[in-house]
């Protein structure tokens, strides 16, 4: 993604080394030979044994008709290992590395806005909501590359049916954890806190829309967005909040934390769409990751490959002025 530095031009994450991680390099290299030692047998016991990252976090769960067949499910160690969480730094394995500060109980997502009366609900309730089901998606970032993850969860539609929205609630937002104490790029990054994201309330309400809370078989790791996530398949990645407070009905498109940061980079909808690239990249193909090196270039699909579920929820609107 872009960090965009006051009084410079835009600049690329992968492109540039932001002082926060420069910072989290120098501490990083001040631990010393031992501690990188240290590091490195730890990383390497996880490949060898990745279930014992949570070891006794095992989820009940039921197939489900919304799995996405056929496809090849990335490795666990790269989809724990990979990832953008930017309250926990900007490099990609900055996740895996300090999200073990992030405390997922007691946790409860607040429900505002437009609703008959606000509530709350704790997670453990919540996760006994509806019958917990694998549904294996594609997931494909912004920043063109792509995994096959094997989500658990249920549809969000369930949860907002919890909610009694009022008709008069068009959109819903989702706002993450934001607590310096638990999340320490928080002070570093600058990006508008807490992380923001929204969807109209027919992609809420979409049965692919999936409320997530594990991956695997298992909870979600920390990294991943624990203990609950929003994932929207047909949408590039950062539409997908982690670690998610608050749920927010409101009555006009809410502002989002990177639509904010870089407006013309992106949008509201970003649906994955092949036919419109990034002002500065081409979308038009993925780097699918973990893939043999054959394999490793793929073309994108338009809806990400659900465009006959969720097409129809576009119709006559202009897919380039709508990104
Ligand atoms: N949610 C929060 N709270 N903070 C973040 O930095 N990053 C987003 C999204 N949700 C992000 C977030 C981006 S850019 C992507 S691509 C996905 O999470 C990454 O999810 P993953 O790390 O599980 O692959």
């Amino acid at each position: 993604m872009l960090i965009r530095k006051s009084g410079s031009t835009s600049i690329p994450s992968s492109e540039i080394t932001p002082r926060s991680v420069y910072m989290d390099r120098r501490s990083f290299m001040a631990a010393g030979a031992a501690g990188v030692a240290a590091l490195a047998a730890g990383r390497f016991a996880q490949v060898l044994r990745p279930e014992s990252v949570h070891a006794d976090t095992k989820l009940t769960t039921v197939s489900s008709p919304f799995s996405t067949q056929g496809l090849t499910p990335t490795s666990f160690y790269d989809i724990t290992h990979y990832n953008n969480f930017y309250e926990f730094g900007t490099d990609k394995d900055d996740p895996a590395r300090y999200a073990g500060s992030l405390r997922t109980r007691p946790w409860s997502i607040s429900v505002e806005g437009l609703v008959k009366a606000k509530k709350k609900f704790d997670i453990d309730t919540l996760m006994k909501l509806q019958p917990l089901e694998d549904r294996v998606y594609r997931f494909r970032c912004v920043e063109a590359w792509s995994m096959v993850i094997p989500w658990i969860g249920y549809s969000l539609s369930e949860f907002i049916k919890q909610c009694d929205p009022l008709p008069s609630a068009k959109y819903v937002q989702f706002l993450s954890l934001d607590d310096p104490s638990q999340e320490p790029a928080l002070n570093r990054v600058q990006l508008d806190w807490p992380y923001s994201e929204g969807l109209r309330m027919d992609e809420a309400m979409h049965p692919l829309t999936l409320l997530t809370f594990g991956l695997y078989g298992q909870v979600l790791p920390n990294q991943d967005g624990a203990p609950v996530r929003v994932v929207v398949p047909w949408k590039y990645g950062f539409k997908s909040a982690k670690s998610i407070v608050k749920v927010r009905f409101v009555q006009k498109q809410p502002s989002t934390t990177w639509n904010e940061m870089a407006p013309n980079e992106y949008g509201f909808y970003s649906n994955v769409n092949p036919n419109v690239d990034h002002p500065r990249w081409s979308q038009k193909v993925e780097r699918v990751i973990g893939a043999p090196i054959w394999k490793q270039r793929q073309p994108t699909l338009m809806f990400n490959g659900y465009a006959d579920q969720v097409a129809s929820m576009y119709t006559g609107m202009d897919l380039r002025k709508y990104y």
